[in-house]
């Protein structure tokens, strides 16, 4: 059987960090508040010349890197995104251009903060079916240039930066101890739309917009969503919450992690905590995660991962991956 194994991985975070403290100059809110509510004390913000394709390159230049592979042996590139340079072509094909691949594919992905799960599902896909031998999986956002930043309940979550993967394809016994992705669950569920989004678009109002959410709402939803998913892929995988080295959440907000992962019963050591670092990050959050705890050798080849998100749509899922 044919399984997609991590190769590598990369990080790429804009130059300019913003404090809590320096977001109480722009709106009515404390350091205290954000620490408390949320566990975030910084985020990253894009300047001139950094761009969603910018990020996503240097990620997956790192990624490459890491791997000890040339960009000309990538034959698919999947960049999750909700911040896309422009509306078309797709960043995934920027990216492709900037680091000189001219073969292969390259497309977006966008389900929001759920996005590098649906990538990774799809990448393992592509992989699995044989169309694809070494895919680059990028998330990548500057969600600094949606916000609306007279909104203090949303402008003080949200960062910017991008993560990467490199995937390959290689030959398993079909058993769980395999490497690479062992199973992918996906849901997603329009009807809480209006929850989370963003007020504009080309077919309807012909600008960006702003992102607009109802911090309250989503967060009722979220333990609940996150943890069904990972019970499914739990059964899927044949694994237990026993058998987790590494839980890596999509990095929304502490106490939305550490409900999770306890009511799964997986110990708090066991978890992967960058939102304090990065902010909420959307579909880069995962990648920045591993990137970040690979990077400090907690996460080590064998070990068994479990990635998992939830996000505009609503979108969610969870995919369990033996490092
Ligand atoms: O990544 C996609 C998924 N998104 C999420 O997972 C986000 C989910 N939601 C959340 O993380 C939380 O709901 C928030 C962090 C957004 C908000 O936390 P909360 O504990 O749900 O607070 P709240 O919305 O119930 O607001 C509590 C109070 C309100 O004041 P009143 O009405 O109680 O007087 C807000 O107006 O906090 C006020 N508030 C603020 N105060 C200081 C809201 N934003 C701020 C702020 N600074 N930035």
């Amino acid at each position: 059987m044919i399984r997609s194994v991590v190769r590598g991985f990369g990080a790429a975070l804009p130059k300019r960090v913003m404090t809590n403290r320096e977001l109480e100059d722009i709106v009515e809110t404390s350091d205290e508040w954000i620490v408390q509510r949320t566990g975030i004390r910084q985020r990253y913000v894009a300047g001139e010349g950094e761009t969603t394709a910018s990020l996503g390159a240097d990620a997956a230049r790192a990624a490459l890197e890491n791997a000890g592979m040339s960009a000309s042996s990538i034959d698919l590139i999947i960049c999750a995104t909700s911040t896309p340079d422009n509306t078309f072509p797709a960043t995934a094909v920027d990216i492709q251009n900037r680091l000189g691949i001219h073969h292969g594919f390259a497309f977006d992905m966008q389900a929001v903060c759920s996005g590098f799960v649906y990538a990774m599902a799809t990448a393992d896909l592509y992989i699995r079916g044989g169309m694809a031998k070494r895919v680059l999986v990028i998330g990548a956002e500057t969600f600094s240039r949606i916000l609306d930043w007279k909104d203090r309940t949303t402008c003080v979550l949200f960062g910017d930066g991008a993560g990467a993967l490199v995937l390959e394809a290689e030959e398993g016994n079909g058993t769980n101890a395999d490497r690479g992705v062992l199973t992918a669950q996906l849901r997603s569920d329009g009807v809480h739309k209006e929850k989370l989004y963003v007020d504009g678009g080309p077919s309807t109002t012909g600008t960006v917009g702003h992102l607009r959410m109802e911090g309250r709402e989503v967060f009722k939803h979220a333990v609940g969503m996150i943890t069904d998913v990972i019970e499914a892929a739990f059964e899927a995988g044949g694994a237990t919450a026993d058998d987790i080295d590494w839980m890596v959440p999509h990095q929304a907000n502490r106490r939305i992690i550490d409900a999770s992962a306890k009511k799964l019963g997986i110990p708090a050591e066991k978890v992967v905590v960058t939102v304090d670092l990065h902010g909420n990050t959307s579909a880069a959050s995962i990648p920045l995660a591993l990137a970040t705890a690979a990077g400090d050798g907690r996460i080590k080849k064998g070990d068994l991962v479990l990635l998992e998100a939830m996000g505009g749509g609503f979108t969610w899922g969870a995919v369990l991956v033996r490092w």
